[in-house]
């Protein structure tokens, strides 16, 4: 750790958080991805050797758009920059000066805000912190590698037949859909809107009959009964700053139905994916899951996804 004998400034900070995160994670992006040029009130805490900077953004969203889906409509999330031997307390000092500022401009338990501060997965420091002001882990963004050997997992399953989704699938893709969004919003990040069906079709509509499929079903026995939607480059491209891998596909949803969990069509699905990333030459793939899923987060590993980013959440921003 490098010694400071005068309070570290911003420039430190950031040269000092940088140099760390690069050591911790060699699939984290060499420059910040988030905030960089992003407006928004910025709080400096200092402590001898050690220095913290952060800076609160806001974003809001309507309820008729399909990212409504995924997040509280109003959204205020703070992006630190740590430094020095006493940065888990100067990230605890961060979250009180936040708390200052939020009560000022978000409603007391208002369910549709949030507060939200996405961490490098391996840069733990300053998780107790986090947890001690009521912030949960919810969400993580993980990757996988392309050269990523994934574990053996189940046996290939005879009766399971992959094909792009058609027009007759609409009706199934928006159900497997629904069904995943419903099981996920136990589980925090999620909010279940009036408008989500009506969302979720139009958005099914958008994927069935392009050129180059992104929405793919299984078959199980001649049953449609899972679920694939992908992104490759450059429509992916959204997601590339979030690591160091040049060209990154994004794995958008994996459904299976209730009743044909865990035989194997999940597998085959994410198999058929990686396939699909191959081709495109994507170097690694990168996809958002919610930690505290019972099935997702087991099954993401198994197909050798970790954690990059982790979201973690207060709901509502203030109490
Ligand atoms: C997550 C989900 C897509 C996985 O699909 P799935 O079809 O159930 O998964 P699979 O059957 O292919 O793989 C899991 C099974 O493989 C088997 N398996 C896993 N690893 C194995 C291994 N190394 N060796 C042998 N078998 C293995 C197990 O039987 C496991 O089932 P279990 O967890 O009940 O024990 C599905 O459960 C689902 O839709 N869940 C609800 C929605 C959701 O959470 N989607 C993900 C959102 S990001």
């Amino acid at each position: 750790m490098k010694g400071f004998n005068t309070e570290m400034n911003a420039e430190a900070i950031a040269t000092e958080h940088a140099a760390r995160l690069s050591a911790a994670d060699s699939l984290l992006p060499l420059s910040e991805p988030l905030d960089t040029f992003a407006e928004g009130p910025v709080f400096e805490v200092t402590k001898g050797d050690s220095g913290a900077t952060g800076r609160a953004t806001h974003t809001e969203v309507t309820p008729d758009i399909s990212y409504s889906l995924w997040r509280a409509l109003k959204e205020h999330r703070l992006s630190v920059r740590l430094a020095g031997s006493q940065s888990d307390e100067l990230l605890g000092d961060l979250l009180v000066r936040w708390d200052e500022y939020l009560t000022s401009v978000a409603a007391p338990g208002d369910w549709d805000t949030a507060a939200v501060v996405v961490r490098p997965s391996r840069d733990t420091i300053g998780s107790a912190e986090l947890l001690r002001h009521g912030f949960a882990p919810v969400r993580v963004l993980a990757v996988r590698p392309a050269d990523r050997l994934a574990a053996s997992g189940p046996p290939a399953e005879p009766g399971v037949r992959i094909r792009p989704a058609e027009a007759a699938d609409h009706d199934t893709a928006v159900r497997l859909h629904t069904e995943l969004l419903r099981y996920d919003a136990e589980f925090g990040g999620v909010s279940v809107r009036a408008s989500a069906t009506e969302i979720l079709a139009a958005e099914v509509a958008g994927q069935i009959g392009r050129g180059n499929p992104t929405l793919w079903i299984a078959e199980l026995y001649g049953r449609p009964l899972g679920l694939l939607q992908i992104q490759l480059p450059p429509e992916s491209d959204w997601v590339s700053s979030y690591t160091r891998a040049d060209r990154v596909g994004y794995l958008t949803t994996l459904s299976v139905a209730e009743q044909a969990r865990s035989s194997g069509v999940g597998s085959a699905l994410a198999t058929h994916a990686h396939q699909l990333f191959d081709e495109a030459g994507a170097e690694a793939v990168l996809l958002h899951h919610a930690l505290a899923n019972p099935r997702s987060t087991p099954f993401w590993c198994s197909q050798g996804y970790r954690p990059l980013w982790t979201y973690w959440q207060r709901r509502p921003a203030v109490r």
